[in-house]
């Protein structure tokens, strides 16, 4: 077999890229590890940048999100007791984010894969890229137990933070930049109406909470717990509970409990690698970097690099511009550690470090106090929220 460009993994960063391409003429072949129930199964976050929304749009696939998605012109913080609505319009010249769950792009993106009839294998084992360094790459797999080889120009590995296309980077040609943070989130999916119109941030003694939405109808509540903590030692009920404890009574008061859809723990990391290309290979998203979730940064940066990445390849195909691949990582890593730097700020501002001294404590408060009391520290925080400018590809 034979294409321009090869991606690895079929989750929201391969398909976008590869629907991009797809649409600007260029051949990709999508090879994915599971099945495409599996990939729809995952639950992640659901809040769009402006510049994810236009660039899904731009793809072809945003008639589904426009419709169904929610314009979000607020989010709140709570601390002390105290709400402080935070208007990201009138803080950014009239930028808003969408609520729109990563479930639901992945699903549109498959389906605009399928009406493309461009290629994706699924269920590939022992995928294995060859070659990067040159100019005739080439990725084997297994596809019910026959071997496969792929010869391409490119690679895209967009296989996650487990994938292999991170891990064929000799060790010697990358660096790896990590904190992991000392608790977890327990995240419920349930058919409730959300507590209150726009997403809350809050931070509590007894730990940070998060009151997010899918829909009118469904809402999405994050609890920071310890890293010890298993899933099964959560019930619903003391799910709800915890939650009407950690938020003050007139929103408890208002919060509809019920059945949950799913439940689960994940425990928060910051990661990055660098460069992050090695030859004819480019990762994109969490093949590269990790986020914790409280920015909701994970997929609009994923997105991020797609958008690099497809201008720069259209650029190469179109008019023969080879000189702007070698600076594939600049562009990407500029934006990406902007977002972790974000990522690790809203972090450390919301949750509860019980371990922290008493003099650190108090400067989280001052932090708190400080960036929700100030005009410009709320603009900070919106232009950051919204999501910041993508640099032109020149
Ligand atoms: N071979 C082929 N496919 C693989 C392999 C492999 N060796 N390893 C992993 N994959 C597939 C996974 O099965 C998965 O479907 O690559 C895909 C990677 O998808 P994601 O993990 O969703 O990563 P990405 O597309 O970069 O999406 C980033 O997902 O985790 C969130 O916060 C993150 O929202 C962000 C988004
Ligand atoms: C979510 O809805 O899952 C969500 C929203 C905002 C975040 C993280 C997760 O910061």
């Amino acid at each position: 077999m034979k294409t321009q460009v090869v991606i690895i993994g079929a989750g929201p960063s391969g398909l976008l890229l590869g629907q991009l391409l797809h649409r600007a003429g260029i051949d990709n072949l999508i090879i994915e590890r599971r099945t495409p129930e599996y990939v729809l199964g995952r639950i992640r976050a659901g809040i769009l940048e402006s510049g994810t929304v236009a660039l899904l749009r731009e793809a072809g696939v945003g008639a589904r999100m426009d419709a169904e998605g929610l314009v979000h012109h607020g989010v709140e913080f709570l601390f002390d007791g105290q709400r402080t609505p935070v208007s990201l319009s009138a803080l950014t010249g009239g930028k808003s984010v969408m609520v729109y769950g990563q479930t639901e792009v992945t699903r549109d993106l498959m389906a605009a894969r399928a009406d493309s009839g461009a290629p994706v294998i699924y269920g590939a084992d022992n995928v294995v890229l060859h070659d990067m360094k040159s100019d005739r790459p080439y990725v084997t797999f297994d596809k019910e137990g026959e071997p496969c080889r792929v010869e391409c120009d490119f690679i895209a590995g967009c296989d996650g933070f487990h994938g292999v296309s991170r891990q064929s980077i000799p060790a010697a040609s990358r660096r790896e930049f990590e904190s992991v943070w000392p608790f977890g989130w327990l995240g419920m999916l349930a058919d409730t109406p959300p507590v209150n119109p726009e997403l809350i941030y809050a931070h509590h003694e007894r730990g940070f909470v998060l009151c997010s939405q899918r829909s009118l109808t469904r809402s999405r509540y994050y609890l920071q717990v310890p890293l010890s903590d298993r899933v099964e030692q959560w019930s619903d009920e003391r799910f709800w509970q915890e939650l009407t404890r950690r938020l003050p009574a007139d929103l408890g008061n208002k919060l509809v409990t019920g059945h949950s859809l799913e439940k689960s723990i994940a425990p928060l990391r910051s990661y990055v690698v660098e460069p992050m290309q090695y030859g004819r290979l480019f990762l994109v998203g969490d093949a590269a970097h990790i986020v914790p979730p409280t920015g909701a940064k994970g997929l609009n940066l994923a997105a991020s690099d797609v958008n690099y990445l497809w201008r720069i390849l259209r650029e190469y195909y179109l008019r023969g511009r080879g000189d702007l691949l070698a600076r594939y990582s600049g562009y990407a890593l500029d934006r990406v550690w902007k977002g972790e730097r974000f990522s690790w700020f809203m972090t450390h501002l919301l949750h509860d470090f019980s371990e922290k001294s008493p003099f650190d404590r108090k400067m989280q408060q001052a932090d708190r106090r400080y960036y929700l009391g100030s005009r410009a520290g709320l603009t900070t925080i919106a232009e950051n929220y919204v999501g910041l400018p993508y640099e032109t590809v020149a």
